[in-house]
């Protein structure tokens, strides 16, 4: 049995289900349970604070977890980092009331900092060789300067609507962050073997993230030119079709190139093209 520790609620919360959900492990979700083992995997989910999740790991009271770079950072817990895991994608920053001049990081020497992150925020301002105070409070960080509680805060920045919302303009990025899995340091290996498979099944996820699965309707005699437009997982699949002179092509393409391809494509003769998304891809 390997225990993983995610977060109860907030940003990573629905993200990181979503995933075990996709990698076919079931977790029933019940507000009032901590501890929640998988129906068909031998693991058992442990749902904590974020704030908690990289101590709990260090210590081994849970074998791995989902957290936030950041949290990690933040609390400087000795676990491993396993995977950046594609979502939960912040960065955390100083900012200012919006028509407050900014002239560098001198301007915050003297200041007070309002921030739920002050082991982050203490080695940055080290590191510039400024004092500064630091006033930690764990929510509602960004109403801070509007209340007076402070002259600037840092904190997480994710569509930056927060900041807008509340009149304050980014002056400084001090890290980006996004979802890590992150295991103790002593998994026996029992637990190593569970953990792999899990892996297994996170990065055919991951790969098949940014993938299509492509059909399409070619003339027997353009087949060469599509299949040399199109770099698949091996190479294209080409099947004849009932109507003689035609051709199907299947194969699988990045997202990404997926545009710049379906020009060339249809000027060389390609017809009723077809583009699939793939649940996995295992290569
Ligand atoms: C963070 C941060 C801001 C918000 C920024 O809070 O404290 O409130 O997200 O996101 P935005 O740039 O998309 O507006 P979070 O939701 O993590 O909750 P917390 O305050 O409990 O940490
Ligand atoms: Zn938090």
């Amino acid at each position: 049995m390997l225990r993983i520790a995610v977060q109860s609620k907030g940003r990573l919360h629905d993200d990181t289900m979503a995933l075990l959900r996709e990698a076919d492990i079931k977790v029933s979700e019940s507000k009032r349970t901590l501890l929640v083992k998988a129906r068909n995997f031998p693991i058992e989910t442990l749902f904590l604070r974020d704030d908690d999740i990289p101590a709990t790991v260090a210590d081994g009271v849970a074998d791995i977890g989902i957290v936030g770079l950041n949290e990690l950072e933040e609390k400087e817990a000795d676990a491993e980092i396993i995977r950046h895991l594609g979502f939960g994608a912040c960065r955390l920053s100083l900012a200012l009331p919006k028509d407050e001049p900014y002239t560098g990081p001198e301007w915050f020497e003297g200041k007070t900092i309002a921030t739920s992150y002050p082991t982050i925020l203490r080695k940055w301002l080290n590191k510039q060789g400024i004092k500064a105070t630091i006033h930690v409070i764990s929510g509602s960080v960004e109403i801070s300067t509007g209340v007076g509680l402070a002259d600037a805060i840092f904190d997480i920045v994710s569509s930056g609507s927060t900041l807008v919302t509340n009149k304050l303009r980014e002056v400084e990025t001090i890290m980006h962050s996004d979802a890590v899995l992150i295991a103790n340091k002593l998994l026996d290996n029992e637990k190593r073997a569970i953990l792999d498979e899990m892996l297994f099944r996170f990065d055919a996820i991951q790969s098949a993230e940014t993938k299509k699965y492509v059909l399409l309707n070619a003339p027997a005699e353009k087949v060469d030119a599509i299949t040399a437009l199109l770099p698949g997982v091996k190479s294209p699949t080409v099947m004849p079709l009932a109507e003689s002179g035609w051709c199907s092509i299947h194969t699988v393409i990045d997202e990404d190139r997926f545009w710049e391809i379906i020009g060339k494509l249809k000027a060389e003769g390609a017809q009723g093209i077809l583009v699939i998304d793939i649940e996995k891809l295992i290569v």
